[in-house]
């Protein structure tokens, strides 16, 4: 009996030491942790649990056989974060570059089955070569195995994605299909083709960082949604960014403790610039709005004009998309849309309210914005919001104009409630461009045209630059005095907390993509 024991503690310890000292010394003079060490950052103290610790790789081809390792370069298991269960994989570059196998796809698959079945999110902490390049084709059906189970998990469970190192070629598909990417600085990066096929190709000359380091794509693609420090920032961003999700789409996010106390919130009302022209910081408005410091942006770098992110308001989780005025004057253009559009379907699938905090002047004009599609995406954030049905609300603290006003949370295409502050304009488009359109005989015939002009963009403004048509029709519930919004959201959302509200019956639905 002891010598069995003793036996299983040998194959623990190969195990544990994953490709060998050596290796790891590399990976660490990287910068980077080992698989297990992430884990062990990630999870509550001991609450991991390891599968398949002793899989080992079936390849014959190049020798292989002679070439083994306890696990096959993936750690794979299941713990707690905060108390609550995740399924985790770790990818151990540490043996054959943590590239993918048969076995090693088939570790990853088993964990995600299994999150789908008990109904708990997985994270995946991605460190990889890509295909095992001794395995070919096996290798590459481990990845479309995986890839199936991303989208059979889509909607039902969170799948969150580390990037901890290299991730390139099709491996790049599974982490993009799940809900969250984070990328950590200067040691992560995520191509379909790296920089020697691109030279080949189409002759540019570009680092692996300036092609698909953490920057690029929290900047210019928006693949990933954060772009961390550290490896230790993108483990704390894993943890904060599910507390605010529930463990499955039959769940809604639990409440933290919340005292209730005066939510009234005066620098509100101090908060707009006395010219509807000039920019404000929008999380200034939402750091008021919500609990304190629980805002957590999401692409906070990407697509500037909007901010989305999870905050909790009175300790229940929210998902808010708000403009930004003080980039681009808050405008929708085409990755703004995208980039909402998502967000707003990741919190209807997780039962996450959705706040929209509306100061939009309309769509970006232009051939660029136009050829790049325009139309389609707009539309995308237009179908996100009218398929939720979780409790929305939108403020309107002061610009709502042309087809946005619709886009953006209206109460026509579905919220629930829609408040708008005192200093609110909603109308088909801003006084001056109205009036040189709808008197335009009369401007040009005056005798002092600019004048004429000034005269009838304070007309159309006195009739429209406010919020008092709307609320006249009920497309404005209330208007509320701007420190009151907090102490009026929390009501309502309690209000809402039971909302049940069913879709057409339908396959699926088809979103202009
Ligand atoms: C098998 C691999 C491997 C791979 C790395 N290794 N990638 N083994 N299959 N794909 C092994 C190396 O042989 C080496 O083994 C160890 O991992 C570390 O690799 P190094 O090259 O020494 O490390 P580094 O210098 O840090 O470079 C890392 C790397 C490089 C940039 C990832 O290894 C590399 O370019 N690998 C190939 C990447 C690639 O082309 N993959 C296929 C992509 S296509 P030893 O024994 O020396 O420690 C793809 C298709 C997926 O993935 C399609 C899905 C649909």
């Amino acid at each position: 009996m002891r010598n069995k024991i003793e036996q299983l503690q040998d194959k623990i310890k190969m195990a544990h030491a994953g490709g060998g000292a050596e290796r790891i010394a590399a990976q660490h003079k990287k910068g980077k942790l080992t698989a297990r060490e992430r884990i062990h950052f990630l999870l509550d103290e001991n609450s991991f649990e390891e599968i398949g610790m002793m899989v080992t790789h079936r390849s014959t081809d190049f020798g292989m056989e002679r070439e083994k390792y306890l696990g096959d370069g993936v750690v794979t298991g299941y713990g707690n974060i905060n108390g609550r269960l995740v399924y985790v994989f770790s990818q151990d570059f540490t043996v054959f570059g943590g590239s993918l196998s048969e076995t090693h796809a088939e570790k990853i698959c088993r964990i995600m089955e299994m999150a789908m079945k008990n109904g708990a999110p997985v994270v995946g902490l991605n460190d990889s070569g890509g295909a095992r390049i001794q395995e070919g084709v096996v290798s590459l059906g481990g990845y479309a195995d995986i890839f199936y189970r991303n989208v059979q998990a889509s909607g039902v469970i969170p799948q969150l994605s580390a990037i901890m190192g290299p991730c390139a070629g099709g491996a790049v598909y599974s982490p993009s299909i799940t809900d969250f990417i984070l990328m950590v600085e200067h040691t992560s990066y995520m191509f379909v083709t790296g920089p020697n096929v691109v030279k080949t190709v189409t002759h540019e000359e570009v680092s692996s960082e300036d092609l698909g380091g953490a920057s690029a794509h929290a900047t210019k693609s928006g693949v990933t949604h954060f772009a961390c420090a550290n490896e230790m920032d993108a483990i704390n961003h894993v943890k904060k960014l599910l507390s605010y999700m529930p463990q499955n789409c039959e769940e809604i996010p639990s409440p933290l403790p919340y005292t209730a106390s005066d939510e009234t919130r005066p620098a509100l009302n101090v908060m707009m610039p006395e010219n509807a022209n000039q920019p404000y910081d929008v999380r200034e408005v939402i750091a008021e709005i919500a609990d304190a410091d629980s805002f957590l942006e999401v692409h906070k770098n990407f697509a500037e004009n909007i901010v989305v992110g999870f905050a909790r308001l009175a300790g229940r989780s929210i998902g808010i998309v708000a403009n930004q005025p003080a980039y681009l004057a808050g405008v929708l253009d085409n990755n703004a849309s995208i980039k909402s559009a998502r967000f707003v379907r990741f919190c209807d699938c997780f039962n996450i309210p959705l706040l929209v905090l509306e100061d939009v002047p309309g769509f970006l004009p232009g051939t660029d914005q136009e050829w790049n599609g325009i139309i389609t995406n707009g539309a995308k954030l237009l179908y996100a919001f009218c398929e939720a049905t979780v409790p929305r609300i939108t403020v309107i603290t002061r610009k709502a104009y042309g087809g946005a006003y619709d886009v953006m949370n209206s109460k026509h295409i579905g919220a629930d409630l829609n408040y708008a502050w005192p200093t609110a304009e909603i109308a088909v488009m801003g006084a001056k461009g109205a009036a040189e359109i709808i008197f335009k005989k009369e401007i040009t015939a005056a005798e002092h045209p600019q004048e004429k002009w000034l005269e009838k963009e304070k007309l159309y403004s006195d009739i429209f630059a406010n919020p008092y048509r709307a609320a006249e029709r009920g497309f404005v519930d209330e208007v509320i005095e701007p420190a009151q919004t907090r102490n009026k959201l929390i009501k309502a959302f309690k209000m809402l907390e039971n909302k049940a509200v069913s879709l057409p019956r339908k396959k699926h639905g088809n979103i202009p993509l």
